[in-house]
C-alpha cells in the first residue's frame, strides 16, 4: 500500500515508521491513523520485522489535527477516535519504541503512550494541552498517563494542559531515556531488542498488559501459562544451553 502520511524502513530487524507531515508538525490525521495501522498489520505479519520505532520527521506529533475535529458532532468525533490504532499497537506482539524529538502533544504524546518504551532529546516537549480546546485527551491519555506516571502528575498534565521538557518526562517516569539523538538511541536500543527470543518477548509483553486489566489471581495464572509454555520453544533450549556452554545465544523466533 503507498503511504502519504508515514514511511517505512528497515534497518537490520528493525521497522521505522516516520510521521511525515512537517507542515502541520505531523498533526494526525484520519488518513494517517490508517496508515499506521496497516503498517503494524504489514510488520505483525513480517518475521523479518523483530522490534518496531515510531519516530517524526522533526517533530513526534503535535496531536489530532485541529482542522479536522472543529465541526465534529459526538459520532463524528468517535468515528475519528485513535483508541483502535493506539490499542493495536499496544497489544502489537513485538516492542515498539517511540523516538521522541520535537513535539509530542496531544494525540502524540497518547502515541507515544501507546508504545512500550520512549526515548526523548533535549528538544522533546512532551503535553497534553486538549483542556486548551474545550476537550480533554480522548486517544488513552486519561488511562495510559496514570497508569505511568501515577493520578496526581497525570491530572496536573491534563487540567493545566501545560507541556514538560524531557528531563522532567525523565523525572515522571514518562520517558525512559534521554538521550542526545532519540532515534538514534532507539535504534540501538531496537538492536539490543532484536537479539531477545520474540517469543518470550511477546508472552513477556502480553503478561505485563494483562496485569493492568485483570486481577492479581488471574494475572499470576496467566503469566504461569505464559511462562511454561516458553518452553516449547526452541529458543527456550538454546538460551539455557548457550548459558552453560558459556557462549552467546544465537535466537531465532522458534
Ligand atoms: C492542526 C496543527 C496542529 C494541530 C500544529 N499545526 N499543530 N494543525 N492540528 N494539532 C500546524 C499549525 O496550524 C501551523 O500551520 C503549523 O502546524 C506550524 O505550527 P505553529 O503553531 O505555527 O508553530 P509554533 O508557533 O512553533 O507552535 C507549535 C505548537 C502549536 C505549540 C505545537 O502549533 C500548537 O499549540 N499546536 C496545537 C497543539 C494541540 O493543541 N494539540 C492537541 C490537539 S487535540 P500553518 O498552516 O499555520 O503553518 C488532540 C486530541 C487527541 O490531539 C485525541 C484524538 C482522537
Amino acid at each position: 500500500m503507498p503511504y502519504d502520511f508515514i514511511s517505512l524502513d528497515k534497518l537490520e530487524k528493525t521497522g521505522i515508521i516516520r510521521l511525515q507531515r512537517p507542515a502541520a508538525l505531523n498533526a494526525l490525521n484520519h488518513q494517517m491513523i490508517k496508515e499506521l495501522e496497516q503498517a503494524f498489520m504489514e510488520w505483525e505479519a513480517d518475521e523479518n520485522v523483530r522490534v518496531v520505532i515510531i519516530t517524526g520527521e522533526k517533530n513526534f506529533a503535535a496531536g489530532a489535527d485541529i482542522n479536522d475535529m472543529l465541526d465534529f458532532d459526538p459520532e463524528q468525533a468517535r468515528a475519528f477516535s485513535f483508541h483502535q490504532c493506539f490499542a493495536q499497537i499496544e497489544a502489537f506482539p513485538k516492542p515498539v519504541l517511540a523516538a521522541i524529538s520535537g513535539f509530542a502533544l496531544g494525540g502524540g504524546l497518547e502515541l507515544a503512550l501507546a508504545c512500550d518504551w520512549r526515548i526523548a532529546d533535549k528538544t522533546a516537549r512532551l503535553g497534553l494541552p486538549e483542556i486548551n480546546l474545550g476537550i480533554f485527551p480522548g486517544a488513552g491519555g486519561t488511562l495510559r498517563l496514570p497508569r505511568l506516571i501515577g493520578a496526581a502528575r497525570a491530572k496536573e498534565m491534563i487540567f493545566s494542559g501545560r507541556p514538560i521538557n524531557a528531563q522532567k518526562a525523565l523525572e515522571y517516569g514518562l520517558i525512559n531515556e534521554l538521550a542526545d539523538d532519540a532515534l538514534a538511541e532507539a535504534i540501538q536500543t531496537a538492536e539490543m531488542l532484536a537479539s531477545k527470543p520474540p517469543i518470550a518477548l511477546k508472552l513477556a509483553k502480553q503478561c505485563i498488559n494483562q496485569a493492568f486489566d485483570i486481577d492479581g489471581m488471574k494475572a499470576n495464572h496467566f503469566e504461569l501459562i505464559a511462562w511454561a509454555s516458553c518452553f516449547a520453544t526452541r529458543d527456550q533450549k538454546e538460551g539455557m544451553k548457550a548459558f552453560i556452554e558459556k557462549r552467546k545465544p544465537e535466537f531465532t523466533g522458534t
